[in-house]
């Protein structure tokens, strides 16, 4: 199934849109965890936490759910396929990965934003997990974009991690 030239350029418009999103968002949420580990304001860290929650379900989360379904949509909907070459590939396993320790990582959030509004405790303990999440995130998509190099300077398909 191969789409024609106007649609491929709306879902790779969409696809950038939504991964590069991701990308962004994910760097939001890293400055509410750098402001709240630096603060020594009960308040503030509380509302990081907060913001964490609300960032992480309502920005973070449909941006990753959104990047891996146009990524099908571009694999299946194009010569590239899924299973062809190597990049493709290795985008699929990172973006899978990324979006399960995403998902397992906002119950955490969820359950200290939680405890953060309604007991008015601060929980700093937790938010070095949240800088290692973030952290470990933004290196496994800064190596998503380097298999996109690979096609962008050649359409390589020998590509190897
Ligand atoms: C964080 C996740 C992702 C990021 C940051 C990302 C980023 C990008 C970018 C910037 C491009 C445009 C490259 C260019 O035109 O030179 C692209 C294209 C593409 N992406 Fe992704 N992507 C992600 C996830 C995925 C996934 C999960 C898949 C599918 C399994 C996928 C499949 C593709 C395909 C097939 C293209 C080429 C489309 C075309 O040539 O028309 N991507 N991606």
């Amino acid at each position: 199934m191969t789409m024609t030239p106007g649609l491929r350029k709306f879902a790779l418009t969409a696809h950038v849109t939504f991964s590069v999103g991701w990308l962004g968002a994910v760097v939001a949420y890293l400055a509410l965890v750098v402001a709240a580990l630096t603060s020594q304001d009960a308040q503030t860290v509380r509302a990081a936490w907060i913001a964490m929650e609300l960032s992480g379900w309502f920005a973070i989360v449909p941006l990753a759910l959104a990047s891996l379904l146009t990524g099908l949509v571009m694999s299946l909907g194009t010569e590239w396929g899924l299973f062809r070459y190597y990049w493709v590939l290795i985008k699929l396993l990172l973006t899978i990965l990324a979006t399960k320790v995403l998902l397992g990582n906002m119950q955490t959030v969820s359950f200290l934003a939680d405890v953060a509004a309604e007991t008015g405790s601060a929980n700093l303990g937790g938010l070095q997990g949240q800088l290692l999440h973030a952290g470990g995130w933004l290196a496994g998509v800064a190596r998503n974009h380097d298999t996109v190099g690979v096609q962008a300077a050649g359409h390589d398909p020998l590509w190897v991690a």
